[in-house]
């Protein structure tokens, strides 16, 4: 089943209002992530909802191309560049499924709270070891509950047949690494974060 952007769109200007979750490990994940950037790289971000990540690394980047399956969390990323006056990145709706490019397009791709939200991860991890240059890097950060929570497992199941919920995976942190070893990844940094529930990953394409 593909992703139902109508949840999203729904979720949107609520998700643009609300601080983030763990300010301090999201400072810590910006650092980390911008000792990989270089002024020419060129950044994918796919799920980029309200914009924040992209718009907090576009100073460091030559362009980004953020994208984001919801046409509402889009508009209000586009609002939040053009009051700030960026204009090195490029929101654009689009599933990351469908997304278009050449094969080998980017420095670096980051996907953030979206691995657990996907269908079929594997396919994803494969198409962005694709459109990495070698020597690229995958940054992800996801939400890995394993079997903790499992109690709320019901509600997001119901949520999710009435369509008023999106999917949501319960991964496990050794799980997830071993996928994206598996799609061919040297992983060269895996930090648990936000009481060990979040898995801040960077991932080396082989060069
Ligand atoms: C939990 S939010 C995370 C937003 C942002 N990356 C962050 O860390 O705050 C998940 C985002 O992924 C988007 N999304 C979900 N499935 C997607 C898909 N298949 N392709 C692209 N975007 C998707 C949603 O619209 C939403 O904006």
């Amino acid at each position: 089943m593909r992703t139902n952007k109508w949840v999203w769109d729904w979720f949107a200007k609520g998700y643009a209002k609300a601080p983030v979750a763990d300010e301090a490990a999201y400072q810590e994940k910006l650092e980390i992530t911008r000792t990989y950037l270089t002024p020419d790289s060129k950044v994918l971000e796919f799920g980029c909802g309200t914009g924040s990540t992209a718009l907090a690394h576009a100073p460091y980047v030559d362009q980004i191309r953020a994208t984001d399956v919801s046409r509402k969390m889009i508009a209000i990323a586009q609002s939040k560049a053009d009051a700030k006056g960026v204009n090195n990145v490029l929101f654009e709706q689009v599933d990351i499924e469908s997304l278009d490019a050449p094969d080998g397009s980017f420095d670096m791709v980051m996907g953030h709270s979206i691995l657990h939200l996907l269908d079929d991860k594997e396919a994803v991890l494969a198409r962005v070891h694709d459109l990495l240059k070698p020597g690229g890097v995958f940054v992800s950060s996801t939400v890995c509950l394993g079997n903790s929570f499992w109690f709320i497992k019901p509600f997001l199941m119901v949520g999710r047949f009435i369509g008023v919920l999106p999917l949501v995976r319960f991964l496990d942190q050794d799980d997830l690494v071993k996928s994206i070893e598996d799609a061919g990844f040297e992983i060269d940094q895996n930090l648990a974060m936000s009481q060990e529930k979040v898995a801040f990953i960077v991932a080396k394409k082989v060069a």
